[in-house]
């Protein structure tokens, strides 16, 4: 069976959140004799690009409404992933120093109508093109209606829903840039009076997936104006947790942690990691360190950060570290915090990720108090990494985190998104730290939880066979 995965993110190549992570690993858990998994992606002008080299493996012109740009299919010339990855480069629109900006609609219309243009020389069509949130979710359609693609009609294609916040909304007045169809189904295109690219999959798609079972409940009431569409649709919907990288998420073989560890050494290993931590933000290691890592943007709950932290930092014996960036209105605050708390709390605005893997080694718990969560990577590394996890129990968070007051229960959950609930949570994690006998127990459990992809690669398995 050959799969193609079709997203605008994917580790270690370009990455923004979570989408990159799960395009990055699930391709290695499929492959195997039977499964042959690759991965369409957009050449970027980022570090994995300048640092590799690549050759052309295809050549045209692809046309968006009236304009025409030059493409190219490249592959890398040695093979330094687990996986293939062809890069559709399109250089006026796609190779950019950034993955998402204002001018998102063309470029990724350009990037799946390369895609689908290049797979019309093909020999031998894909037996499942799987899509990856808003920015693919034309291509079910264009599969489906597309005079030019015809030859696609039997593809069996599936959309994954990673962010339903996400839709990819574009005006009807550029309809012109998707290449001509029936127009008796620009129906399908529509959601509100808009072109909805998500909700044009969630229609198209032959399924479609979230990346957490409770995730997929929650979006019948909770769909940023897709509720209506994905309760009708739910026939053909159904959640998938994601998994983890295994071998990228391992404190034993982590090449940017300070101290690598397993379950024997966690005491050790987990202190050296601390240390660093402590050192480079000038903060206590004798005290318990809660840690953020993520975009500050409301979804994550990151609005009411500076409030809560305000009052949890009032306890002189707590430090809180924060590795995130997004709203400018928060990060200022955020970054204004330092000065006031200075050795109690810190912050580094931007995006690190060796930074990140020692946050999640050196920490002793993680904040995610979510509004809205999918699934959450952050929680599943962070219990890899021994360091336990302070969640608000909503999609996949709620999948993968149990309270420690219920049984084998290792995490703090909280019901609800407000400061008050928020530094009850932190309290209740600083007096599980005073119990250092049950903290340390509750470390070696939580490492020992498996959440690699192994499951999860096998269910979409099942699934494309469903359809195939
Ligand atoms: P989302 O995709 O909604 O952002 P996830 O929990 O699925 O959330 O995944 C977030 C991923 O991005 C994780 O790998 C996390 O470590 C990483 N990440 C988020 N913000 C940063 C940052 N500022 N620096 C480094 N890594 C980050
Ligand atoms: C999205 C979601 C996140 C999920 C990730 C990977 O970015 O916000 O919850 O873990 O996709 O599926």
């Amino acid at each position: 069976m050959n799969i193609i995965h079709v997203s605008a993110e994917c580790y270690p190549v370009a990455k923004v959140g979570g989408l990159a992570d799960v395009v990055g690993a699930l391709p290695k858990y499929q492959n195997n004799s039977e499964v042959s998994s690759q991965v369409i992606m957009p050449f970027y002008d980022v570090k994995f690009t300048k640092e590799n080299t690549f050759t052309s493996v295809f050549k045209s012109k692809l046309s968006l409404g009236d304009s025409t740009y030059k493409f190219n299919i490249l592959k890398l010339e040695k093979d330094v992933l687990d996986f293939d990855v062809f890069f559709v480069d399109v250089p006026n629109l796609l190779f950019k120093d950034y993955v998402y900006s204002s001018d998102d609609t063309n470029r990724f219309l350009a990037f799946q109508i390369a895609t689908l243009d290049w797979m019309l020389t093909w020999k031998t069509l894909p037996d499942i093109i799987h899509c990856h949130d808003h920015h693919t979710g034309l291509i079910p359609f264009m599969l489906q209606e597309s005079y030019k693609y015809e030859p696609f009609r039997k593809i069996p294609n599936i959309l994954t829903i990673h962010n339903a916040q996400y839709q990819g909304w574009f005006s009807h007045n550029n309809v012109n840039l998707i290449p001509t169809f029936n127009f008796d189904h620009v129906g399908l295109l529509d959601w509100g009076g808009n072109i909805n690219p998500l909700a044009a999959a969630i229609k198209c798609a032959w399924r479609v997936t979230t990346v957490s079972p409770s995730y997929m409940e929650e979006l019948k009431t909770a769909a940023n104006g897709l509720e209506s569409l994905l309760s009708d649709e739910s026939a053909k919907c159904s959640g998938i947790l994601n998994g983890i990288d295994w071998n990228v998420w391992n404190p034993e073989t982590d090449n940017y942690i300070i101290k690598n560890y397993n379950q024997k050494t966690i005491v050790t290993g987990k202190k050296a990691n601390k240390k660093e931590l402590c050192d480079r933000f000038n903060l206590d290691i004798n005290k318990p360190l809660f840690a953020f890592i993520g975009r500050l943007v409301e979804e994550k709950g990151s609005d009411l950060f500076p409030e809560t932290f305000k009052i949890a930092l009032k306890n002189p014996n707590i430090s809180i570290l924060l590795l995130g960036s997004g709203n400018k209105d928060v990060e200022n605050q955020l970054e204004t915090l330092k000065e006031e708390y200075k050795g109690q709390y810190n912050a580094f605005i931007g995006y690190d990720e060796k930074l990140s893997h020692i946050i999640y080694a050196g920490a002793d718990f993680l904040l995610m108090p979510s509004r809205v969560e999918p699934c959450g990577l952050n929680q599943m590394y962070a219990l890899r990494y021994g360091t336990i996890p302070i969640v608000r129990s909503i999609g996949g968070l709620k999948d993968t985190v149990t309270d420690i007051s219920e049984e084998n229960g290792f995490g703090i959950c909280h019901d609800n998104v407000t400061v008050l609930e928020m530094t009850n949570a932190i309290e209740r994690g600083i007096a599980l730290y005073k119990n250092q006998t049950k903290f340390k127990k509750t470390r070696i459990q939580i490492m020992k939880i498996d959440h690699s992809w192994d499951a999860s690669a096998k269910q979409y398995i099942n699934l494309y066979n469903s359809i195939n």
